[in-house]
């Protein structure tokens, strides 16, 4: 990790960063709203080398809304490699650059009627439905992570604070990560909700526990870019996910320009 810290302070300067950002799939753009430097990830020692179309692997550090951040603009998930901590060395970055806390963004498939495409989800808690874990082969009593307030209260209300205030509507619920990358089939949407599911993705959750590993408040928002498999008649694609994200990365910039400006 050292290596990486080394080059980032180098380019970046070593002033601490407040908040980091993970951005998922169609949100990229984003990360061109910070002011301050990018670092491609190939050229930071130890990070992935995410292959997924839809994300822009640079690291962005600088100012956003009067708070220092830094922004992961693409993550590695399971599927591409098989490895659940693919995004421990980022986000142990994160940590060692002095974030308090970490906001992940994705792209999910709604299992609720009343949260469509195009709408945002606060993640109120999740499902492991994968049954994998970043934290295996962990050798330190610190693996055992208590996960009761993975999802930061604070946070929780600071962010439906701040679409409140932008006159925006957050639902709230209960992401499952399905390991992909092939989606999910009607029955196994049909257990997921059976199980207290509200949305379903192929990300996130890891994060969540490595976040909490490392001792970062930690919250993430699902852009709905479509209703999951046998929920509706539209088709289900990553070409459809891309193209449908930007609807909600508009009312998430919103967002999170408010939460960072109101942070103080
Ligand atoms: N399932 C899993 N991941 C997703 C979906 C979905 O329906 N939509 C966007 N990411």
């Amino acid at each position: 990790m050292q290596a990486a810290l080394d080059l980032i302070r180098e380019k970046a300067g070593d002033a601490p960063i407040a908040v980091g950002l993970i951005l998922g799939s169609g949100l990229g753009h984003l990360a061109g709203a910070v002011k301050g430097v990018s670092i491609p990830y190939v050229d930071l020692p130890g990070f992935p080398h995410v292959g997924v179309s839809g994300h822009t692997p640079m690291l962005v550090i600088g100012d956003l809304e009067g708070q220092r951040v830094a922004v992961l603009g693409a993550r590695e998930h399971y599927y591409e490699n098989g490895n659940p901590s693919a995004m421990r060395l980022p986000i142990g970055v994160l940590k060692a650059l002095g974030a308090h806390s970490l906001i992940a963004t994705n792209a999910a498939g709604s299992m609720r009627a009343d949260i469509p495409a195009g709408d945002l989800m606060l993640l109120s808690d999740h499902i492991n439905f994968s049954g994998l874990n970043p934290l295996i082969g962990e050798k330190t009593d610190a693996r055992f992570v208590p996960m009761t307030t993975a999802h930061d209260p604070d946070i929780r209300a600071g962010l439906k604070r701040a679409a409140e205030d932008e006159g925006m509507a957050l639902a709230e619920g209960i992401y499952a990560w399905y390991s992909g990358p092939s989606f999910e089939t009607p029955a196994e949407i049909r257990a997921i909700r059976i199980l207290g599911g509200d949305a379903v993705g192929m990300s996130t959750v890891p994060e969540v526990i490595l976040a909490r590993f490392f001792g970062l408040k930690v919250a993430a928002i699902s852009t709905i870019t479509n209703m999951a498999a046998g929920m509706s008649s539209e088709n289900i694609s990553h070409e459809h996910t891309k193209a449908m994200a930007p609807l909600g990365a508009a009312k998430l910039e919103k967002i999170l320009r408010r939460y960072l400006r109101d942070l103080g």
